[in-house]
């Protein structure tokens, strides 16, 4: 049987690499090894090995080797196999997870590979920069409540992620998902609407996340991650005011704390606002 020779960065390998490898596999009679490059990609060449291997499990006839095993094989006369997918991983790298390769998607997600990028590609420069700040701000007060880090940090990530999603897509999910919510200002839509996106492109279920973002804004949550984004959506550096002193007393009493930032944020609003007469939680900051 001849060999076959697969070389790209893979970063990450999509589910159109592997059907297309198959496809070659089967046509050409072959065995494959691949040959993940060490050209820089946004994910290391260790994690792109790893989740290349993770896809190719199933398939007994595909082996990752390394580049002077595949250079071997192709002076002996190997089938070099050109399944360009780059179109797809960048798909998949602004968020579709769906296009990953089956079996890595739960890699991808456990540790926020992509996250980065996918808010980027999502949000405004402005925005981003909010979103990056805050969470680092989750992570720290993550850190001094006993609140798993890698969690606040995604969360933070995502939270905003449907921000600029257009009106009538959000009102779509609205009606299907959150009719009791479509009374709400346009502008709280965005943490309902994040939960369904999350779930249907990158086939989050994580319940703690996604409650947290659910509850960002009117910081109606009561867990101590549901707390901990909607302080540090409120209170990051970006946003230009000193809110050290409240975030000192979260990182000592996480539950008072939120209460103050709460306290605060409505009491701003209604003086700049004039708003927020009702129902404050309805008009609460929407950032
Ligand atoms: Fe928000
Ligand atoms: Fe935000």
């Amino acid at each position: 049987m001849r060999i076959g020779v697969m070389i790209g960065s893979f970063d990450p390998i999509s589910k159109q690499t592997i059907a297309c490898a198959r496809k070659e596999m089967k046509c050409q009679h072959l065995s494959l090894v691949l040959y993940v490059s060490e050209k820089q990609g946004i994910l290391d060449q260790r994690n792109r090995e790893k989740l290349v291997q993770k896809a190719i499990r199933p398939y007994r006839r595909m082996r990752i080797a390394s580049k002077r095993e595949a250079d071997r094989a192709l002076k002996r006369n190997a089938v070099l196999l050109n399944c360009d997918a780059s179109d797809i991983e960048q798909q998949i790298r602004k968020g579709s997870y769906k296009n990953a390769a089956a079996g890595i998607g739960k890699e991808l997600l456990q540790n926020g590979f992509y996250f980065e990028e996918i808010a980027e590609a999502h949000c405004s420069a402005h925005r981003y920069a909010h979103v990056k700040a805050m969470s680092a701000l989750a992570v720290d007060l993550a850190k001094h409540s006993g609140v798993n880090p890698d969690k606040a940090w995604q969360a933070g990530m995502m939270h905003d992620i449907t921000k600029r999603m257009d009106h009538s897509e959000a009102e779509q999910i609205m009606q299907n998902w959150y009719p009791q919510y479509l009374h709400l200002s346009e502008n709280i839509w965005h943490s309902y609407t994040a939960v369904i996106w999350l779930r249907e492109n990158l086939g989050m279920r994580d319940k703690d996340i996604l409650h947290a973002i659910e509850h960002h804004t009117l910081g109606d949550g009561r867990t101590r991650l549901d707390r901990i984004l909607f302080v540090a959506d409120k209170t990051d550096p970006t946003r230009g005011y000193d809110a050290e002193k409240e975030l000192n007393l979260c990182r000592r009493n996480l539950k008072r704390g939120t209460e103050i930032v709460k306290a605060e944020v409505k009491e701003y609003l209604q003086q700049k606002e004039g708003i927020c007469v009702e129902n404050t939680d309805s008009c609460t900051e929407t950032a």
